[in-house]
């Protein structure tokens, strides 16, 4: 497996990847370039990696040009995205990336602030640089090690697509923020650390809670969710809380909602927050969508907010949403679909820029699960497209794919849909 990893100088971000890619695993090919290479590797960076056990002494900067008449499995650019521009790669490869990370030698202010970047960035880059070797390097070699080339890059089993899922959301809800927003961009996230791709804003809804957003909704569901007075509501995903909050705000104390989630430091985050207010009508439980840890006909109202995408079996998910919802009640979930067969490197370049794509399906198909599970007057209440601005498309397309993508009326949407539950109906049966 022959990986090349590009930015400017090739002299800090891309060799920093570079050293942690080549740590994962010795025997992948790992080189990395920069397109105006500097003199030498920046000595912060050197040090900094060092410091986390990893040698890049020996390293020096490289022109690209050397590697053009090379062909490459993997070709990663590791610049940031809201100033700087990313190389091209021109050469032959089979698969190109973005992980975009700030560039810590532009830091100013104390020593100690300049270093607490450069180790800022080197744990980022790993962070990132390691889930990109699980998903598309590791399981590879080790599985399919004929045909490794040909895959597409997100095809990782359905128990490893959960498991990831479980990482990524867990040291999301770990994480400090001073402004309580994720920071995660790329494979099975869905939210973006540069850019406000999805979000919504909360801030002024009833019940908003500001250390449950995490800015990782990619609607309102509870706008269009039809709450009363009352209800008991199931949130499927429900994160650090931040629907749920929005949703006890509606139902009031004589109602009641329950928030379940697989990812334990999510639960553990949301009951915080519930108790920090001494909400006893809000409950947290650990659980898979595929096996709601709830008995049927228990919810008036299921909501829902950018997580059915990342469930592997919908059509198990909604026939466990249609299992707990009362006969005559209903659901308004927010999710991202697509619409038209994306090619790979779209479905890439989407997946860096946004997350949440990798597991999303066509929005028929989608709909049709819901149908298929029992579930009656379907109904789109809001749509959007999500946009993928052009110089991070221009990474993983050339200028006229670029042009014919555009017109090609494809894309990824997130959109807000609606369904009952037929009264009277216990099965999804013919009632
Ligand atoms: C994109 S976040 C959305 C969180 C929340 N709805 C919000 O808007 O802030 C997805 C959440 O769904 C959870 N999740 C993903 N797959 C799940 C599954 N199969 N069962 C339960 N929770 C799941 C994750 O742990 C994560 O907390």
């Amino acid at each position: 497996m022959k990986v090349l990893i590009l930015c400017t100088g090739n002299s800090c971000r891309s060799q920093m990847a570079h050293g942690w890619l080549q740590s994962f695993d010795p025997s992948l090919e790992v080189h990395s370039a920069g397109t105006e290479p500097a003199s030498r590797v920046n000595s912060k960076a050197v040090a900094a990696m060092a410091e986390a056990g990893v040698d890049i002494s020996s390293h020096f900067p490289k022109s690209v040009e050397r590697y053009l008449n090379e062909e490459w499995d993997y070709v990663i650019t590791v610049c940031g995205g809201a100033n700087e521009s990313c190389p091209v790669f021109t050469g032959k490869v089979k698969h190109r990336i973005h992980i975009g990370f700030d560039d810590p030698s532009h830091a100013t202010g104390t020593d100690n602030f300049i270093w607490s970047e450069f180790r800022r960035v080197r744990d980022e880059i790993k962070e990132q640089f390691y889930d990109f070797y699980l998903r598309n390097l590791k399981e590879k070699e080790t599985l399919q090690p004929d045909n490794a080339g040909d895959k597409p890059v997100f095809s990782d089993s359905k128990k490893d697509a959960k498991e990831v899922v479980k990482e990524k959301y867990s040291q999301i809800a770990l994480q400090e923020s001073s402004s309580g927003k994720s920071s995660c961009c790329g494979t099975a996230c869905c939210s973006s650390g540069e850019y406000s791709v999805f979000s919504d804003s909360y801030e002024t809804i009833e019940g908003y809670v500001p250390e449950a957003d995490l800015g990782l909704g990619c609607g309102l569901p509870t706008e269009y969710a039809k709450m009363k007075e009352g209800d008991t509501v199931v949130d499927l995903g429900s994160g650090a809380g931040n629907d749920c909050f929005v949703a006890r705000a509606i139902v009031g104390e004589s109602g009641k909602v329950i928030g379940i989630d697989m990812t334990e430091a999510m639960i553990e985050k949301a009951k915080a927050n519930a108790a920090k207010r001494n909400y006893s009508n809000v409950d947290f439980l650990l659980g898979d969508i595929e096996n709601i840890p709830l008995d049927e006909n228990v919810a008036d109202v299921v909501v829902s907010n950018c997580v059915l995408n990342l469930v592997p079996d919908k059509q198990k998910a909604f026939s466990e949403i249609f299992r707990i919802l009362k006969p005559g009640a209903h659901l308004s979930v927010s999710d991202v679909v697509l619409e038209g067969e994306l090619p790979d490197n779209i479905k890439q370049a989407n997946e860096m820029y946004a997350g949440c794509v990798s597991g999303a399906i066509q929005k028929d198909e989608y709909l049709k699960i819901m149908s298929d599970s029992g579930l009656m007057n379907i109904m789109i209440q809001q749509e959007k497209v999500i946009t993928v601005p052009d110089e991070i498309l221009l990474n993983y397309l050339s200028l006229q794919e670029l042009a014919d993508y555009k017109n090609s009326g494809k894309g990824i949407f997130s959109i807000t849909v609606y369904a009952d539950k037929p009264m009277g109906c216990n099965c999804k049966c013919e009632c």
